[in-house]
């Protein structure tokens, strides 16, 4: 089975680097073509994926085409290329392009993935949701669920839900990026080193969301093992709570949910 990238870009070599690295497909399975030639040279160098000549020998001879350009280049598909992937199976990771938006550039393809995937693809350990166009096959699922397997994990919702869960998983990593940046910032004024500082931060960040996830446990219950009366935590989440951590959380989160629906609209 081939698959074309068209886009070889972060979000593109993060997912042919996948494919090879988990041996989901061989490196003369896959196929890549971007604008000036730059991404697809570094895919080209890092999977050993082939420079196609153009888009439409790429997606004249991928089984599965995935478009990991960016969102405005999506109308830049000819007819020529749309009629070219009839019957195939069109993956898109392109952000705020709904699945009507792909239909009317592609309205001949088996069927249409739209994915939201995150930046710790690149080592494997990406979260992404996405959702189908038409009711999937079992074999479509099938070569989803692999492909997507090859960045972390992945978990279907209904396109709807994807605003709230790009904001999720999507962004998720600038925040918690800019949550340990802060950390550490705020730790290196009070003389802790700003190396180490990130550190710790990241690593019980890590260690506290992976035993969030082992225990399935409630977060308040792990919340409550960590607090003592008048202690430490308290003082910290007590502070965080008057300064409005709950309110900048919901605000920001409608924000950003309403922006992606804005993108979904064609708004700039
Ligand atoms: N980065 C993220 O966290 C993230 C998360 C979720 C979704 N996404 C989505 O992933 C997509 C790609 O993002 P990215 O971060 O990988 O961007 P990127 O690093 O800027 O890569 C974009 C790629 O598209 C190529 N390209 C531009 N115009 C093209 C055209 N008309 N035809 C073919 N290829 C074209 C570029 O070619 P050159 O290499 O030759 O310049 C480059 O390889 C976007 O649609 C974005 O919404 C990204």
């Amino acid at each position: 089975m081939k698959i074309g990238f068209i886009g070889a870009g972060n979000m593109g070599r993060a997912i042919a680097n996948g494919l090879v690295a988990k041996g989901v497909c061989q490196a003369n399975a896959l196929l890549c073509i971007s604008a000036s030639g730059k991404g697809s040279a570094i895919m080209a160098e890092q999977t050993g994926a082939s420079i196609a000549s153009s888009k439409l020998e790429l997606i004249e001879q991928s089984d599965i085409v995935v478009l990991a350009f960016k969102p405005q280049h999506l109308e830049t598909i000819s007819e020529e290329e749309a009629t070219a992937a009839s019957g195939k199976l069109v993956v898109s990771v392109l952000a705020g392009r709904s699945l009507a938006s792909m239909k009317d550039v592609f309205p001949d393809a088996a069927n249409l993935v739209r994915v939201m995937p995150n930046t710790p693809s690149q080592i494997g350990k990406g979260v992404s949701t996405f959702c189908f166009e038409k009711v999937p096959s079992d074999e479509q699922k099938e070569t989803v669920e692999e492909l997507l397997a090859s960045l972390g994990t992945a978990y279907e919702v209904v396109e709807e839900q994807l605003h709230v869960a790009t904001v999720i998983n999507g962004c998720g990593p600038a925040f918690y990026f800019r949550i340990a940046q802060l950390i550490s910032e705020a730790a290196d004024k009070r003389g802790l080193d700003k190396d180490l500082a990130l550190r710790l931060a990241a690593e019980t960040g890590i260690g506290s969301l992976e035993l969030l996830l082992a225990s399935k446990r409630d977060p308040k219950d792990l919340i409550d093992e960590v607090v003592s009366p008048n202690g430490v935590t308290h003082a910290l989440l007590t502070s965080l709570d008057r300064q409005g951590l709950p309110a900048i959380i919901e605000q920001s989160t409608e924000d950003a949910a309403n922006r992606s629906i804005e993108l979904s609209q064609n708004k700039k």
